[in-house]
Parts: structure tokens; C-alpha cells; sequence
């Protein structure tokens, strides 16, 4: 799959932007684990016109890191054009390597997003979304590509018309997450319509499937009944980054890797705690791994006492002694490829 002149390779497996967890330290252990592309967190475009200094950080990417795309959300047609001519021109404005791709979010649910016609809450306005992408793609040199939703709700889920009107405006790569707004994350993701993108003869564009990839083996049901170009994996990669290498060797040779043993999880989980702690410092550094650090020992047994040291301190040192001792009290657990994937 090629977005432009970018060569992801065969059935790629891209990493799903994710606010407050796709930060740099992530994206690269991902990209090192075999995600075939990774995106920003998003970026507010009235964020970049009103505090751009911080807007601005969110767009600095590393070499590491490419492919990446950063992602803008927004509903201001002029705010959305300014925003993507920064962020395609994020390697001089932020410093690093820049964005590879200029990704738009029409997709986010959250009230405070949505309710002001950002995010998802555009697909109730078609035209305007649509304006708005091909405003973007005349602004821009970089690749423009859209991640969204399949509608605003049951009654409105216009993504295969959608997908062609996006494609007539010139975005170079679509993803589609198989749920609506309404739905924000409940229930299961239905891919059907995002197969029905991939029937229509007129689409030409790579299409990228999103939603519920929890494991190697759902990875390839997808490829095979949706005949998607690309999947994207956000939730299930939360301290699981390896599951892109999973992924990739299950596509490639049809072989279930053995699951990952509690000795290689902590070898991990430090090295993106020192990525963490070397981009962002100690005191971001540390409060940013939180999240990731309580998710890279699910299903360890009397865990709990040990998950809430390593969530709740505060120094680098600290944490780095507690994932020893997990090292050295659970090491030798290895969860079995049962537990992982669920057979
Ligand atoms: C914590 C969190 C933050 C997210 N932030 C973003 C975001 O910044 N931009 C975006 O396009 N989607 C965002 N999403 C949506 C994900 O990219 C993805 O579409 C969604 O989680 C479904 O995929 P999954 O089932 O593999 O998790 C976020 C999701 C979560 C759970």
C-alpha cells in the first residue's frame, strides 16, 4: 500500500492516533515493533491560531518515527488551512523530522469535540467537511489523507458516499473506524460498510480499517473478509506495543508468535520509560508513563500492590527498581498463546 511516493508494504499495520498515548516515545517503540506508520496525537487548528506554542510541540516528530502523519482537527475552514500548512511545514516550525502526512480527524466523539461541529460532529455537516478537506489539500504539499467514522448515527451513516467525495477532492488515503458517533466505543465495530468502501469500483485510494484489532488472528479476518488495504490498531496496543510485531508475523508466515515473557515486557517498558523520561523529563516523563506502565503487566497474578508502586510514584529511580523486582518475582511467567489470543 502507497500513500503518494510512501511505500507501507504489504497489508500494513499502522498505529491509530490516540490522544495522551501516541506520544513520541510510543510511536517509536511501535515503529521498532513493526507498525508500518504512526500519527500525532491530534492538534487543535484553534489551538495552533491561539496558543501555537503548544500546539506547535504536539507537530515535533523524530527520524525514528517516519512514516508519520500529523493529525489536525478542527472546524474553522480557515483555522483548518492555517493549521495544515503548519503542520506540512511542522519540521521547520517544531523542529525534528516533520510530518510525513497531513491527517485530518473527523472522527473524535467527545462532546467538547464534537459538539462544536469538530471531529466526528462534522459528518453532520457533509459539504462543509468536504470543503473543508479539499481547502486543506489545495493548501498543502504533503499527502492529505482523513480518518473518520462511518456517520453521525444509525440513521445517517453516509461513509461509502463519503469515501468517494473525499477521494474527488484529493486525500490520498482514508481511514474509517466502523462505528458512528452515537456509538462513541460501544458495542463492536461492523465493518461491513468499511468492505462496502473497498466494493466500489470507483475507489482507488487505500483504505484503512479501524476498530476492535485486538490480536493477530483478528487482524487477518479483516484483511481477508473486508479486503481492506491497511488496518489501524489503537486500544490494544496500550502496554502491548509488541502486538504490531504479533501482527506482522502472523500476516507474513501464518505462524502465532509465543506470547511475550514477563522479563522481556519489563526490558520494554524500560526502554520507553527512558525514551519517556529523555524526551519529556522527569516529572512529565514520569506522570506521562502512568498510563502505559498499569498496562504492561495485565494478568499477572498479586499484581496489584506492585501495579499501584509503579502508578503512584514519582521517582524515575523508584519505578526503575519496582519493574526489577517484577523482573525478578514474576520473570520467569510466561502467559500462554491461549491467554493471548484467546483460543
Ligand atoms: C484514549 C484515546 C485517544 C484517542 N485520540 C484520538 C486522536 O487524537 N485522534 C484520532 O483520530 N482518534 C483518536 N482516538 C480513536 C482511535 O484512533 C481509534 O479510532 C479508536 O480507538 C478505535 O480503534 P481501536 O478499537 O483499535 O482502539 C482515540 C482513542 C482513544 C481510546
Amino acid at each position: 500500500m502507497k500513500i503518494r511516493d510512501i511505500d507501507l508494504g504489504e497489508r500494513p499495520v499502522v498505529l491509530a492516533p490516540m490522544e495522551d498515548v501516541t506520544d513520541a516515545s510510543f510511536r517509536i517503540l511501535c515503529r521498532e515493533a513493526g507498525a508500518a506508520m504512526v500519527t500525532t496525537e491530534f492538534v487543535s487548528s484553534d489551538g495552533l491560531v491561539r496558543d501555537a506554542a503548544k500546539a506547535i510541540a504536539k507537530m515535533h516528530t523524530l527520524e525514528e518515527e517516519a512514516p508519520v502523519a500529523v493529525q489536525i482537527y478542527g472546524s474553522i475552514p480557515e483555522a483548518m488551512v492555517d493549521a495544515a500548512r503548519m503542520a506540512d511545514r511542522a519540521a521547520e516550525l517544531a523542529g525534528g523530522h516533520g510530518a510525513d502526512v497531513v491527517d485530518i480527524n473527523f472522527g473524535c466523539p467527545v462532546s467538547k469535540i464534537a459538539g462544536r461541529g469538530a471531529g466526528s460532529g462534522m459528518m453532520k455537516d457533509p459539504d462543509k467537511l468536504v470543503a473543508i478537506t479539499e481547502a486543506v489539500v489545495k493548501a498543502v504539499r504533503k499527502p492529505v489523507t482523513v480518518k473518520t467514522r462511518l456517520g453521525w448515527d444509525d440513521s445517517s451513516k453516509i461513509i461509502v458516499e463519503l469515501a468517494e467525495r473525499l477521494q474527488d477532492v484529493g486525500i490520498e488515503a482514508l481511514t474509517v473506524h466502523g462505528r458512528t458517533r452515537c456509538q462513541m466505543y460501544k458495542g463492536e465495530a461492523d465493518w461491513t460498510l468499511i468492505g462496502r468502501i473497498k466494493e466500489n469500483p470507483r475507489m482507488r485510494i487505500p483504505v484503512i480499517g479501524n476498530g476492535d484489532i485486538n490480536s493477530a488472528l483478528r487482524a487477518k479476518e479483516m484483511f481477508d473478509r473486508y479486503g481492506v488495504d491497511g488496518i489501524m490498531v489503537g486500544r490494544a496496543s496500550f502496554g502491548h506495543p509488541w502486538i504490531f510485531t504479533e501482527i506482522r508475523h502472523y500476516l507474513d508466515t501464518g505462524e502465532l508468535l509465543p506470547a511475550m515473557s514477563v522479563a522481556d515486557r519489563v526490558a520494554l517498558a524500560k526502554r520507553h520509560f527512558h525514551l519517556s523520561l529523555d524526551l519529556k523529563g522527569p516529572v512529565t516523563g514520569v506522570f506521562e508513563m502512568r498510563r502505559h506502565l498499569s498496562c504492561y503487566f495485565k494478568g499477572l497474578r498479586d499484581f496489584k500492590d506492585t501495579r499501584i508502586k509503579l502508578v503512584t510514584s514519582k521517582d524515575p529511580e523508584e519505578i526503575l527498581a519496582t519493574l526489577d523486582y517484577v523482573a525478578a518475582r514474576w520473570g520467569d511467567e510466561t502467559p500462554t498463546a491461549e491467554s493471548v489470543y484467546g483460543l
